[in-house]
């Protein structure tokens, strides 16, 4: 079974039990999300909540009591904890070869990141930079130490932990250079306004730089810099960019507070990050998204397609990664009026587009919001 989805020398070498380990892991994954999870609604309306309703003497109303409702059936119970392990065991199986390895993919970083034929750069955080907390001390989606983990000058584990662990959660389809978020953003850019030809593109929050490498690789003319909050996270972003041989500029920033000018950039974009990210950090973030756009030019925020679930209860049961999977900004994401978030931040109604993305490949799709700088 494929576990990854390219190949690049920042990848740890793996041997037949760590395959054989992802390849469990996927396949269990895979069990879970087709075979059990979409039943997870009929055990809501069979067993959880006629079971609170015996309980209360009335239906569950709010998102709290459909979620204890869901608990009291004992199936759910059961996937719930099943696909809470199944989460933990995604970072052993993807960490176990990461550390193993973690001497020569650090070597391997050094020599990409200091070679002359290098073509792009890492820029690290002024003295006195300290990472937004409500992410850097969270451990989410249960990554070990988080997205801001550094243990010294030249780690990388965290950036390494985050592609091999993406690439078993998304069975194989993890990051590459057709990350397919970037790939369907772009689809959807170039029907919208055919020939578009971006000059300067910002990425905010990159993590290891998929979708930044595939701007990269599909506007080879474009200048592309790349924006997340942690130093070993970006350190593995670049290595991992110089060896596709694609040029990006990495930088440890808070996205919601910017280092650039204002209008430095025509296309500025962000990819599953509007979950990641608290309330007033996202809307500082989207307000500076527009600051550093320039006068007609487009910020382009993708994310997952939660804030499309018809009904409170099946938000509630997309909301279970809120609690179990330490995904502390997934409900606010999910119930916040985007739109309007966008409107504040500088963009006029008309400017601005909500819409649903198909995935470029497979079933699915992303929610997008875009916003044309008038100008
Ligand atoms: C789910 S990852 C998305 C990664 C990447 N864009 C992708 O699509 O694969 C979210 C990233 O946003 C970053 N992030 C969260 N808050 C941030 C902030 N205030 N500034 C910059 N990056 C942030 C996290 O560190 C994490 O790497």
């Amino acid at each position: 079974m494929k576990v990854r989805s390219v190949q690049h020398e920042m990848l740890p070498e793996t041997t037949v039990d760590d395959r054989s380990r992802q390849a469990a892991v996927v396949s269990l994954r895979r069990l879970l999300n087709t075979q059990v999870r979409p039943r997870n609604v009929e055990l809501y309306e069979r067993e959880g909540r006629p079971a609170w309703e015996r309980r209360h003497g009335r239906a569950p109303e709010t998102a709290e009591e459909i979620r204890a409702a869901f608990f009291e059936s004992r199936r759910y119970r059961f996937w719930s904890a099943t696909h809470r392990a199944a989460q933990e065991m995604i970072w052993i199986a993807a960490g176990e070869p990461v550390f193993r390895d973690l001497e020569r993919l650090e070597a391997t970083a050094e020599r990409l990141a200091s070679s002359p034929e290098r073509r792009g750069g890492l820029e690290l955080a002024p003295a006195g930079y300290v990472p937004p907390g409500e992410v850097a001390d969270v451990d989410i989606h249960l990554q070990p130490g988080g997205y801001a983990m550094t243990r010294s000058a030249r780690d990388v584990a965290c950036g390494a932990l985050y592609e091999n662990g993406g690439n078993v959660f998304a069975f194989g389809q993890g990051l590459g250079k057709a990350d397919s978020k970037a790939g369907a953003v772009i689809r959807h850019l170039e029907g919208a306004r055919p020939g578009l030809k971006p000059r300067r593109i910002l990425d905010l929050g990159c993590s290891a730089g998929g979708a930044a490498c595939h701007y990269a690789a599909y506007y080879p003319d474009a200048e592309v810099h790349a924006v997340d909050i942690g130093e070993a996270m970006l350190r593995y972003a670049h290595a991992r960019a110089e060896s596709l041989d694609v040029r990006v500029f990495f930088h440890q920033m808070n996205a919601a507070d910017l280092r650039f000018r204002d209008g430095e950039f025509d296309l500025v974009v962000s990819h599953n990050l509007l979950h990641e990210i608290g309330r007033d950090n996202r809307r500082a973030m989207m307000r500076e998204a527009f600051r550093v756009c320039e006068p007609g030019g487009l910020v382009v925020h993708q994310d997952v397609p939660t804030r499309f679930e018809p009904t409170p209860v099946r938000q509630v049961e997309r909301a279970w990664d809120t609690r179990f999977n330490g995904e502390a900004h997934w409900s606010t994401y999910s119930g916040d009026d985007l739109l309007a978030d966008m409107g504040a931040a500088g963009f006029p109604p008309e400017a601005l587009e909500e819409t649903r993305l198909d995935k470029v490949a497979g079933p699915g799709g992303w929610y997008l919001v875009l916003g044309r700088k008038p100008g």
